[in-house]
């Protein structure tokens, strides 16, 4: 069955080495990988509303994401590039689906709850319905797979129950979406799971090596036990912030067992292990940034992009939503 592969991220700022290799890349490898099928990926700038309140700030992330999605390989020819917003049926499929959801299983979101907690200045309605939308941008286009982070899985969860509800109460109308959660996690400098959070853990794919280099020679938390370069470390069990991401990056099973057991025997210094780290990623971030810098000074391109992608999406949104409106008695005069 040919699939349709969905999934977007947010506006919410720079794309961080966590959003490549946890999203991003994977986005490309379903491009390459599922030819003859369709590739939907989109910005949330609706969504980023929830949390971000600068214009400007939108607006300019919106393009420097997508250029990310470029210079990343996603290939305007082959996968549909688009925002959220590029397509206003998605908000009125929103809608229409927000009346058969329960506010009950909106209020034990997890998401919801912590942001709750976080901002609980700015609990609005645009945030508790946050996960309906997300079921609109599913549904809409008829996703069949849908690649996102662990902790997107009870949204998806949410879009295929409401699925199923209408589909059970209306007739067969959508996709049922599978989901593919992810299941890497690239740890920050601290060792926690990298974000775009306040404990400016990240690293920006688009900073330059040397600045990379001295982020982790900084503040790269390594093993805490290891005092002297001779000590023996447990990159294993000790070492999230440097040694886990060798695993992820470092090519080759071998070359990173012979870091470990070199960290193992006292024989490499965390300062070297670090050097080395960082060499491993300029093989993925050096072709990443210079595919980036093309797209510097083409914006009227990138916009270009967005605008014909947006075309695509909302041709195939707009039959979802006219067959909901007709199915819910709604008439367009
Ligand atoms: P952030 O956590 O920085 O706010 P988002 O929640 O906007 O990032 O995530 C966008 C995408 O990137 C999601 O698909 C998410 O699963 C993925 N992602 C974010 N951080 C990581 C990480 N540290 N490791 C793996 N994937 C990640
Ligand atoms: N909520 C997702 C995130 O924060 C982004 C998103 C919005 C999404 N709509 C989506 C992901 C639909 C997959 C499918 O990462």
């Amino acid at each position: 069955m040919a699939e349709i592969v969905l999934s977007g991220i947010r506006a919410t700022g720079k794309l961080h080495l966590g959003n490549l290799l946890g999203a991003v890349e994977n986005f490309v490898k379903f491009q390459q990988a599922l030819a003859g099928n369709t590739c939907l990926y989109f910005i949330a700038d609706l969504h980023t509303l929830t949390t971000l309140n600068d214009p400007e700030e939108l607006r300019g992330n919106l393009v420097e994401i997508t250029k990310d999605y470029i210079a990343a390989g996603l290939d305007p020819e082959r996968s549909i590039i688009y925002a959220q917003s590029s397509v206003p049926e998605i908000s009125e499929l929103s809608l229409y689906l927000s009346m058969l959801q329960p506010l009950g299983d909106l209020q034990r979101i997890p998401t919801f709850k912590y942001l709750v907690r976080k901002q609980p200045d700015n609990v609005t309605l645009g945030l508790i319905t946050y996960p309906v939308l997300m079921a609109a941008d599913i549904l809409g286009p008829q996703a069949t797979l849908v690649p996102v982070g662990e902790d997107q899985v009870p949204n998806v969860e949410l879009a295929q129950a409401l699925a199923r509800k209408f589909n059970a109460k209306y007739g067969q109308t959508f996709a049922l979406p599978d989901m593919m959660a992810q299941m890497i996690r690239v740890p920050g400098l601290d060792g926690a799971k990298m974000g775009k959070s306040e404990a400016d853990n990240a690293i920006d794919i688009n900073a330059p090596m040397g600045d990379i280099l001295d982020r982790y020679l900084k503040k790269g938390v390594t093993d805490p036990q290891r005092i002297r370069a001779t000590d023996p470390g447990d990159p294993y069990n000790r070492c999230e912030s440097v040694y886990a991401v060798h695993e992820l990056v470092t090519v080759g099973e071998t070359e990173h067992r012979e870091i470990a057991n070199a960290c193992m025997a006292g024989t490499i210094s965390c300062r070297a292990c670090k050097h080395k780290l960082v060499e491993s990623l300029a093989n993925i971030l050096e072709p990443f940034q210079e595919a980036r810098a093309a797209l510097a000074n083409r914006d009227d391109y990138v916009k270009d992009v967005l605008h014909e992608g947006g075309k695509k999406a909302r041709a195939r949104i707009v039959e979802t939503v006219a067959a909901v409106r007709d199915k819910m008695g709604i008439v367009l005069y």
